[in-house]
């Protein structure tokens, strides 16, 4: 970060982010509550879900900022068999995807679908720059 200023613009944005996520969150547990309508859950839970992993991810960047991160041979170890997996599955999971999208035409699942699909391609592309920062992450291990 590269003032004490910027820092703290930053660190107040993370706190407005998650402030809507929790708007997010709290919303849709709200109006889900008493829907005894899976579909209806589902709609609302593509996004409630999102928002509970970005929630997530920015309470942990938040925590990163009090303290150095380094990373050990054993973590770098567990990133990289992660992404060895990954690398495969998350293509079979466009390509499977891809495949249940052309043969639906139901509006809803569609609609379902073809945002999965956006994400499956989204994770894909995350393994393979995950793939390129391992080299960043071994430059602060042990
Ligand atoms: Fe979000
Ligand atoms: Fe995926």
């Amino acid at each position: 970060m590269k003032s004490a200023e910027n820092r703290k613009k930053f660190e107040e944005l993370l706190r407005r982010w998650i402030l809507l996520e929790e708007g997010t969150i709290n919303e849709a547990n709200k109006l889900t509550r008493d829907s005894k309508n899976p579909m209806v859950r589902a709609v609302i839970d593509l996004l409630r879900i999102d928002s509970e992993k970005h929630k997530h991810i920015l309470q942990t960047i938040q925590q990163s900022l009090t303290s150095t991160v380094t990373f050990t041979t054993d973590d770098l170890k567990v990133v990289g068999s992660f992404v060895d997996k990954h690398m495969t599955i998350e293509k079979d999971a466009i390509e499977t995807a891809e495949q249940a999208l052309a043969l639906t035409s139901l509006p809803i699942p569609k609609l379902l679908l073809s945002h999965l699909l956006g994400d499956e391609k989204s994770h894909d592309a995350y393994v393979a720059e995950l793939n390129d920062i391992k080299i960043y992450m071994a430059k602060g291990t042990d």
